[in-house]
């Protein structure tokens, strides 16, 4: 699957999260290394903090499903920017996908960003520290 129609995927996804609050739309889609792929869309609570990003649904999802090789993540959100995860999410991504994800961004008018997930959460802490 390319960029572009993972991205509009992650838009699609968008639809199915559940910003009570913020009403902040999000949409991930996470492509496993064989081509499958898992939403994920921000969920909050009134308890804000309790709320979860759209990242870290979609990798929880697939995580539980026996995933554990992945190819690249999506997110898509409502603003008219691209909508970079935020620390928590990468520090997620980084532990359960690898540093060698693909992140595409992409926003309403459907143009991508791409970067590796190593550019994005650089001098990390991870597994290696704990062996
Ligand atoms: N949000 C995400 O889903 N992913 C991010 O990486 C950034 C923030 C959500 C969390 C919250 O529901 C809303 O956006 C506003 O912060």
């Amino acid at each position: 699957m390319d960029d572009l129609a993972l991205g509009k995927k992650a838009i699609e996804t968008k639809s199915k999260s559940l910003p009570t609050y913020s009403n902040f739309h999000v949409g991930a889609a996470l492509l496993t290394k064989d081509g499958k792929i898992y939403e994920g869309g921000n969920i909050e609570t009134s308890s804000y903090s309790l709320t979860i990003c759209a990242e870290r649904t979609a990798v929880f999802k697939a995580i539980l499903e026996g995933e554990r090789e992945f190819e690249s993540i999506a997110i898509a959100s409502d603003s008219d920017e691209f909508c970079p995860p935020c620390g928590a999410c990468r520090q997620v991504l980084l532990d359960l996908c690898g540093k060698d994800l693909n992140v595409i961004l992409i926003n309403p008018k459907e143009e991508i960003k791409k970067f590796k997930l190593s550019e994005l959460i650089p001098h990390s802490f991870g597994e290696d520290f704990l062996k």
